[in-house]
């Protein structure tokens, strides 16, 4: 992996092959020159606070999805924040808070939006500096530190399922070696095995019997831990195992903001049971059983914005809690779309959600769900 790193960093002082693949990567869409930017947000809607809403305020963002010098990832959250200052005439700055004077900086700002990347070392800056931002110097944060929390954390967001007696998949987390391997005795195989972090499947694997149990239970127990696919990470001193649902078809995302509800379904390819990150996703109408109960995670959580991901058992006809996260891969303005017509499901009472035809970024929501109360 490091090897393959240094050669792409080589190949890139080639002109030729970085423009080449930099102008791949436009034509797939998955970064946009900065130029165009602006096109590509305002295919969406606008999102405005009602006008008693309108605070006097300064925002931080700090800037995400960089790529190369001109050029965002279509994934980046920044721009969205961005689009929904400007139209509600709300004054903001960038901010750098990877810099030493972090929280100096921090001192004019009552609102600081920061789009965490995934991984385990991002994941521990930022709920350490949003401590000290939301917890002792009472800045609004998005997220703040109950939604960091449980971002990236399947722990800690199964003692929270736990806590609030959520319907989760049947999950084991333990950080007792003994403790685990009675697990192992006792359980019926095949099981789940998760790392506390990871997407698009990484990170996820079927434990077929209790030989592949133990052995994993003796690395993730062992001075050095389990190896992960994070090279500067190690599966040390816990374990997350979870029944195996053999006839779950789908991972069904729903979306929640405030009370507008947004989700698709994602299948696994033939012959797998991991439908994240398989990239077969269909976008069609939810039935209201799955929309509460996300709704309900959402609310638990104390979220402006959480996607939760369900599965249903057929067999026990039931929806069960597969994760939830905070911040997602957002590649449009078209997060639910019935019969092809992009919109979103207004709550309007438990059990009972209307249809609202428009295209949203869904950050624009998250923000103004964070900001409508200061
Ligand atoms: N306990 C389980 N039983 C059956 N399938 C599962 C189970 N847990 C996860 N999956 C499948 O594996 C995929 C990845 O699991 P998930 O926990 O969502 O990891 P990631 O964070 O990588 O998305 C899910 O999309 C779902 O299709
Ligand atoms: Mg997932």
């Amino acid at each position: 992996m490091l090897a393959k790193e240094i050669i792409k960093q080589i190949v890139f002082l080639i002109p030729f092959i970085r423009n080449f693949y930099i102008k791949k990567r436009v034509a797939n869409g998955s970064i946009i020159p900065l130029e165009k930017l602006e096109d590509t947000l305002y295919k969406a809607d606008k999102v405005v606070l009602k006008n008693n809403e309108n605070p006097n305020i300064c925002v931080g963002i700090v800037k995400d999805g960089y790529e190369y010098e001109g050029y965002v990832s279509n994934r980046a959250y920044y721009p969205k924040y961005e689009k929904f200052l400007k139209n509600n005439n709300i004054s903001y700055e960038y901010y750098d808070i990877y810099r030493h004077d972090w929280l100096e900086k921090a001192k004019k700002f009552d609102v600081i939006v920061w789009h965490t990347n995934s991984d385990p070392a991002t994941q521990d800056i930022a709920t350490n500096k949003i401590y000290v931002l939301d917890k002792l110097m009472n800045k609004k944060c998005l997220p703040s530190f109950d939604e960091i929390w449980t971002y990236e954390d399947k722990v800690n967001a199964h003692y929270l399922y736990q806590h609030f007696n959520l319907p989760e998949i049947p999950t084991f987390v333990s950080h007792s070696k003994e403790d685990a391997l009675e697990y192992a005795e006792k359980a019926k195989y095949p099981i789940i095995s998760k790392l506390n972090t990871g997407s698009a499947s990484f990170g996820v694997n079927k434990i077929a019997n209790k030989r592949q149990a133990i052995k994993l239970i003796n690395q993730a127990f062992s001075s050095k831990g389990a190896k992960t696919y994070f090279q500067f990470q190690r599966q040390k001193d816990y374990i997350l195992f979870q029944e195996f649902i053999s006839d779950a078809t789908y991972d069904l995302r729903i979306m929640v903001t405030g009370d507008k509800l947004f989700g698709y379904y994602r299948y696994p390819k033939k012959g797998d049971f991991k439908a994240s990150g398989a990239g077969n996703v269909v976008k069609k109408a939810i039935e209201p059983k799955a929309l509460d109960l996300a709704f309900k995670v959402k609310e638990l959580f104390k979220a402006n914005f959480l996607a939760t991901d369900l599965l249903f058992s057929e067999k026990l006809n039931q929806y069960f809690i597969i994760e939830s996260s905070i911040f997602i891969g957002i590649d449009t303005a078209e997060q639910l779309k019935i019969n092809e017509v992009p919109g979103f499901y207004q709550r309007i009472k438990k059990g009972e959600y209307e249809f609202v035809e428009g295209k949203y970024w869904v950050q624009e929501f998250a923000l103004k769900e964070t900001i409508k109360n200061i």
